[in-house]
């Protein structure tokens, strides 16, 4: 059988949907090496994000076509505020930018924008943008985009455990009758499958307090592609190797 490797992006991701096995719902990306790319090309990093948006609007136009229903994507750490002042608006420019001049065909292509990640320091235009774009396509369904903004796992999980607390100090809850479904049930990701699989771009093997409830299980693939010069093709490769995994959940399935 022909490898993989030899063929074209069309045809590999046409492979990819027709061969039988197991494929990810639910795909979450740490983007990363932005800054490196640009520094390769003597850029300033700004350009590197810019590039960046661009492999955004390729990963987001070919995941229904590879099966994928959910997209998360970490656009904005709480730890990314650390950066110089000019590079974290030139960040919230492009966001803004995106979100802006992409809402209507986002739309168009059926995808639901929602933004994970803390709301209430956001600088007051995003907020806008971000509400707006929420709203005008939460009635899509071909894929569930969530753009993690503002967004830190330890912080998603310390929130949790104070709406529970609330909740047990009101006398509106048992401590007794707090599982990992009704911990689940206050995370920014409620209502939604845990990813199948996360992809980490530019060689960084680390999970940098990404979704750290939800990746309990989930595989894990680490490519040196960085991420301006992820292609669909890419993606691909990453469902590929997917397939190949075998998940077993803490349990001892397939073996023969
Ligand atoms: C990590 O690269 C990337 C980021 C901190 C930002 C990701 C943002 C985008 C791709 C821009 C647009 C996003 C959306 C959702 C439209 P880095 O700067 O840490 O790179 P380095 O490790 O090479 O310095």
């Amino acid at each position: 059988m022909q490898g993989v490797n030899s063929l074209k992006q069309g045809e590999r991701q046409e492979m990819v949907v027709q061969e039988a096995g197991p494929r990810p719902e639910h795909v979450a990306i740490i983007m990363d090496g932005n800054g490196r790319w640009a520094q390769a090309r003597g850029l300033p990093r700004i350009m590197g994000h810019r590039a960046g948006m661009e492999a955004v609007r390729r990963v987001v136009q070919s995941a229904p076509g590879l099966g994928i229903k959910y997209l998360t994507l970490f656009a904005f750490s709480t730890e990314n505020w650390r950066r110089p002042r000019l590079e974290v608006e030139g960040l919230f420019a492009l966001l803004r930018e995106y979100v802006e001049k992409e809402t209507s065909d986002l739309k168009a292509q059926g995808v639901r924008v929602r933004f994970l990640g803390e709301r209430e320091n956001l600088p007051q235009a995003a907020k806008k943008v971000i509400e707006r774009c929420e709203a005008e396509t939460a009635g899509c369904t071909r894929l569930m985009l969530n753009i993690a903004l503002n967004y830190g796992g330890r912080a998603e999980i310390v929130r949790a455990a104070r709406a529970l607390a609330s909740r047990a100090a009101a006398g509106q809850l048992e401590p007794d009758a707090i599982t990992a479904e009704v911990l689940a049930a206050e995370l920014y990701t409620r209502g939604m499958p845990d990813p199948d699989l996360l992809i980490r771009t530019s060689g960084e093997m680390r999970l940098s307090n990404f979704l750290l409830w939800q990746l309990a299980y989930t595989e894990l693939y680490f490519t040196d592609v960085l991420w301006p010069d992820f292609t669909q093709d890419d993606l691909a490769q990453a469902l590929a190797a997917y397939r190949k995994r075998e998940r077993r959940f803490g349990g001892i399935q397939n073996r023969g």
